[in-house]
């Protein structure tokens, strides 16, 4: 089971990079992952590089191996063909205890992606999105203040939430809208409050502005949360290690899927060890004075792929108090 991101992991689904593309663009595609290009003619289309493929894959087999030296059970998605991709399983998929929710993701191509790990899941609830065009503003291309989806039907990527055991956080943004936030509420009954953080980051999932590091500690990128108000409900309450400016990986020439924070997408092993990009150094030296031990591991196509350790990962079991 697991409630949280930093009790000791002890079993994890690490994505594959096989087959990783991008799909013909439709308005759930132009609207969630492409709002910020103006130039709709910038979107590459078909299968990432080879190069991009085999490499993020070492970086993927890399991260493997660590985590088996660290105790972890390590599962993978089949390498069969898919619509986008199965380098993320963080974004398909929301595991609490028992719950292990397929989310109704507002990307078309991306639905029933999780498919290529159900045969990890024990207990999967698919809930589909529909994908209306109803669901979609085309106002949001060029202009962040108008998010992607409209309130039409639940939608929403489960990389926009991260767990806190009673609590949960909820991003609102071009990839989750309100009305999944209370579908999300509706399934987790009392074992958990789900609180909205709204209007701190416009575009796809949480973990590149915050990560929790364990109760009451969190890292936050200081380019979206501005202070303490902007977090909702208890976690307000945090202390906040404020995560340096981070260096810049660079991406494959024209592909390139997320800002240069994507470098804060950590994965807790445990409460004192997380594993972070390799070349975050003042990141590790600002976490490293909390007493938390950063792995220093490889991921060369984060900014490429969109995805560094927090989204190529989904945590199925972690254990309390070993
Ligand atoms: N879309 C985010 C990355 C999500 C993990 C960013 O570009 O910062």
């Amino acid at each position: 089971m697991s409630y949280n991101e930093w009790d000791q992991l002890t079993k994890v689904i690490v994505g594959i990079a096989d087959n990783a593309k991008i799909p013909d663009v439709d308005i759930s595609l132009r609207c969630v992952n492409y709002a910020d290009k103006i130039d709709e003619t910038e979107i590459i289309k078909g299968p990432y590089p080879q190069r991009v493929i085999d490499e993020a894959n070492e970086d993927l087999d890399t991260l493997c191996k660590f985590l088996q030296k660290e105790n972890v059970e390590v599962l993978r998605p089949n390498d069969t063909d898919c619509n986008y991709y199965n380098f993320c399983p963080r974004d398909s998929v929301f595991v609490y205890g028992d719950l292990q929710m397929a989310t109704p993701m507002p990307i078309r191509a991306r639905r029933g992606e999780w498919r290529a790990f159900e045969h990890h899941l024990t207990n999967p609830v698919n809930i589909r999105c529909y994908h209306e065009s109803s669901l979609y503003n085309t106002d949001c291309i060029g202009n962040k203040d108008v998010l992607a989806l409209t309130e039409f039907e639940p939608a929403f990527d489960a990389a926009n939430i991260l767990r806190a055991n009673d609590n949960v956080l909820y991003l609102v943004s071009n990839s989750a809208n309100r009305l999944g936030s209370a579908l999300l509420q509706g399934a987790l009954g009392d074992k958990a409050k789900v609180h909205k953080l709204e209007n701190v980051y416009s575009f796809m999932h949480l973990d590149s502005t915050v990560a929790f590091l364990k109760e009451g500690l969190l890292l936050a990128n200081p380019s979206r949360i501005k202070s303490k108000d902007d977090l909702p409900g208890p976690f307000k309450k945090w202390d906040i290690i404020w995560c340096p400016e981070p260096v810049d990986i660079g991406h494959y020439p024209r592909y390139c899927n997320s800002s240069t924070w994507i470098n804060m997408n950590l994965l807790s092993v445990n409460t004192k060890l997380v594993v972070l990009e390799e070349q975050q150094e003042p990141t590790r030296i600002e976490l490293e004075k909390h007493g938390i031990e950063c792995a220093m591991l490889p991921m060369r196509h984060a900014r490429t792929l969109g995805g560094t350790f927090h989204c190529v990962t989904l945590d199925l079991e972690r254990k309390a108090n070993v």
